[in-house]
């Protein structure tokens, strides 16, 4: 299986893959992630991502494709994977279509994950985020077992540069004029999943495996 989890930053991409890919047993692949690692090894795509994600802006649609079509090559993907983060604009969509369709394969299912702006600025306000394995923690709604370290790994708990107000509010600008037009394009295939995302974790979690079973 094909999925993608669609939301605004902050909505729970990543909280919920991390429990869909441990229930459905895909690889968790968001690009977000993929940046924020290369950005760290300082290699050439981090340094050019960087630039854009300190701003809140996209990372241009060639490169980000580049991205994810190799990484979607890996043996881990040939059955199966779960998208976090990508597709993000139109032109993202179109050429994920293409690059599995030169597969033989297909998306199979698109969850939304909708979530209000008042919401979602607590959200990101109150996340910490494992250095190491980048599982996502909120000091509320999420907090881990022993402050500032992982439940899963141990690793150091940071908050993100880009979930400063003024960077959430550009992403969250983001989102609606470039992101929100591939809703309709994935309502258009007959793959789109609504969910409520205004509840809690398990509750959000309960849905997403009920709505997918139920298709
Ligand atoms: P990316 O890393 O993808 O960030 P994002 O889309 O802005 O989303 P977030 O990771 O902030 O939120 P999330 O939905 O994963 O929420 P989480 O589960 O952590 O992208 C970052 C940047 O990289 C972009 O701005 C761009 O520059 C670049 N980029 C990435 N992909 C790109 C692409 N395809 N094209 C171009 N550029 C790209 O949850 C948030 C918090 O809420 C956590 O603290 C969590 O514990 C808590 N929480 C989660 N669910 C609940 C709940 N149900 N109830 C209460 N609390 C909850
Ligand atoms: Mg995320
Ligand atoms: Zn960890």
């Amino acid at each position: 299986m094909y999925i993608i989890l669609l939301g605004a930053p902050g909505a729970g991409k990543g909280t919920q893959a991390d429990n869909l890919s441990s229930e459905l047993n895909l690889p968790h692949i968001a690009s977000g992630d993929l940046f924020r690692e290369a950005l760290r090894k300082e290699t050439e795509l981090g340094l050019l991502a960087k630039s854009y994600m300190e701003r809140g802006e996209l990372v241009p649609d060639e490169v980000t494709i580049k991205m994810i079509l190799h990484r979607i090559e890996m043996p881990d993907c040939a059955s199966g994977c779960l998208f976090d983060g990508f597709p993000r604009t139109l032109a993202q969509a179109e050429a994920l279509d293409k690059g599995l369709a030169d597969k033989g394969k297909s998306i199979d299912k698109v969850i939304y994950i909708k979530v209000s702006d008042e919401e979602l600025l607590k959200r990101l306000g109150g996340r910490w985020l494992c250095r190491n394995c980048q599982t996502p923690y909120h000091l509320i709604t999420a907090p881990p077992k022993v402050p500032g370290k992982c439940d899963k790994c141990g690793g150091e708990l940071y908050q993100r540069e880009d979930d400063k107000e003024e960077t959430v509010k550009e992403r969250l600008r983001v989102f609606l004029a470039q992101t929100i037009p591939i809703v309709d394009y994935y309502r258009g295939q007959s793959k789109l999943i609504e969910v409520n995302g205004n509840q809690g974790i398990q509750e959000v979690a309960k849905e997403i495996m009920l709505l997918l079973k139920a298709k």
